[in-house]
């Protein structure tokens, strides 16, 4: 990463500032000064300011419009990862909240936050995840019932689910557990198909619709207490 990014993340200004600290001689990378802006800084490499070592953030939290295409994990050797969409110094210790299956879209969370995590992600605190469902088929009243009880997959049955019908085949799904593929394990249960998915709420956290797909942004302090106050 450019070393004026690398400063302006880690708050010395905004590029245009940590340019002209960079253009007076304050900056040194691995004890030798550096006066171009452009220079390459690794993650492990010694950034002083004014003989005071860079320090960078402690908990972040973002949230990510995840396109299709990429996978929700931190490294692959096939695909793109969600990680790699985001542009932080310290993306290495960035990891997404759950997962997403590669062909939804939506609502996730990435952070370096271990302990919220494994609290949002704790099935016995019930977290409600929202999802926006297209279906190949109609959706029956008796689906809906079905969904609001609980469906008993091969492995296990699911807890009541929340529905809110938009069409005759478009409906909100909420759930409080998220086992892998389940949504399209419940549909497929009821004889039908979902054709798109797209995660629209996490919790008390939803989808900021000004975000295009593959694009995020951090949480807000609201945002991040309201998270911590649902564990
Ligand atoms: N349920 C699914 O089937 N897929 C997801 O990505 C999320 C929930």
């Amino acid at each position: 990463m450019r070393l004026d990014k690398f400063l302006a993340h880690a708050n010395y200004g905004t590029r245009k500032e940590v340019g002209e600290i960079i253009k007076s001689g304050r900056v040194t990378v691995n004890d030798k000064v550096i006066k171009t802006r452009k220079e390459k800084v690794k993650d492990d490499d010694y950034v002083e300011v004014d003989g005071y070592k860079v320090v960078l953030e402690g908990f972040m939290y973002f949230m990510l419009n995840k396109p299709k295409d990429v996978i929700s994990a931190t490294e692959s050797y096939e695909h793109d990862t969600v990680i790699d969409l985001i542009d932080h110094p310290q993306y290495r210790e960035l990891f997404p909240v759950g997962r997403l299956d590669i062909d939804t879209t939506g609502l996730l969370i990435i952070t370096n936050d271990g302990k919220l995590s494994y609290q949002l992600l704790n099935p016995k605190k019930d977290i409600f995840k929202k999802y926006y469902c297209k279906l190949k088929n109609d959706v029956t009243k008796s689906d809906v019932a079905f969904l609001e009880t609980g469906i008993p997959l091969k492995d296990f049955t699911t807890k009541p689910a929340k529905v809110e019908v938009i069409n005759d085949d478009e409906v909100y799904l909420s759930i409080s557990e998220g086992k892998f593929h389940q949504v399209k394990r419940m549909f497929q249960y009821l004889n039908n198909e979902v054709l798109e998915l797209k995660r629209v709420e996490f919790g008390n956290l939803q989808l900021d619709d000004a975000l295009e797909l593959g694009e995020y942004r951090r949480l807000t302090e609201e945002e991040i207490n309201n998270l911590k106050n649902l564990i």
